[in-house]
């Protein structure tokens, strides 16, 4: 269950810039444990930068990140890239089967996956054993983004960053995956952070939101709010009027 007084991830008036070019401006706010938060706003906001600031692959310029109250800085890379999952659009994969996918990271940190295992983590995305040794060039683009969570969720991380993960899919596999990733959310209790453009998404299966415009957070809360913003600015962009 999600547990409001429990972040697994805490933002303390974060700046991020580039070349001196500010991209995030004072973040502040939490992702609470166990919860589906989605990350909102329209497109260049920010959104896909603050979620590589959740698993280190950049820093902040100034402020402080917290992972399950401990500061991001005093993890282990390795250590931290395995706590804090993440997959993209672009579901990348290299050149082979989805079992090499799925065995890759784990070659890379010196360990072995069994195809018990890999067998496993395919069923809990939906997909059958007889995919196990198919090569990934002939997987349709809902197989590919399910074999990209699988991968993800080999790691046990306990917390999963989502970036547009449904964006380049049909309806029906959209909704697959939306389906995926609450059964994952309930069985396993994991924290999730999903970027999605998509407000219905957003109202049906984030716990909470978080609105981000022009680098800032304008608006957070219950993802109900996405349907009575408070705010102009967000008004204006669940409307489709932003700029
Ligand atoms: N590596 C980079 N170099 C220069 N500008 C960048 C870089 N990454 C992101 N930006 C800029 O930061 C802003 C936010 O980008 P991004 O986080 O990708 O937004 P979103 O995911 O909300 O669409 C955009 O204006 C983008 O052009
Ligand atoms: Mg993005």
């Amino acid at each position: 269950m999600a547990n409001l007084d429990e972040p697994a991830l805490q933002f303390r008036n974060v700046d991020y810039s580039i070349n001196g070019v500010p991209i995030l401006k004072g973040i502040t706010g939490s992702f609470p444990k166990g919860a589906i938060t989605t990350l909102v706003g329209p497109s260049g906001a920010g959104k896909s930068t603050l979620l590589k600031l959740c698993n280190g692959l950049i820093s902040p310029t100034s402020g402080d990140i917290f992972i399950d109250a401990k500061h991001i800085s005093t993890y282990d890379p390795i250590a931290l890239r395995r706590h804090v999952g993440i997959a993209l659009q672009s579901a990348p994969m290299v050149k082979g089967t989805v079992f090499q996918n799925l065995a890759l990271p784990f070659e890379l940190q010196g360990r072995e996956l069994s195809e018990q295992d890999a067998i496993e983590i395919l069923e809990d995305v939906g997909l059958g054993r007889d995919v196990l040794h198919r090569k990934t060039d002939g997987l349709s683009g809902g197989q590919r983004q399910k074999v990209s969570i699988a991968r993800t969720l080999l790691n046990r991380s306990e917390i999963l960053l989502l970036d547009e993960i449904t964006s380049a899919l049909d309806r029906n596999s959209l909704h697959e995956i939306e389906q995926l990733i609450v059964n994952i959310n309930r069985k396993y209790g994991s924290t999730i952070v999903w970027i999605t453009h998509n407000l219905e998404q957003a109202i049906s299966i984030g716990n909470f939101t978080w609105v981000l415009i022009d680098g800032k957070v304008m608006e957070t809360g219950d993802s109900d709010l996405l349907k009575s913003p408070t705010n102009e600015l967000v008004k204006q962009f669940v409307q489709g009027d932003y700029r």
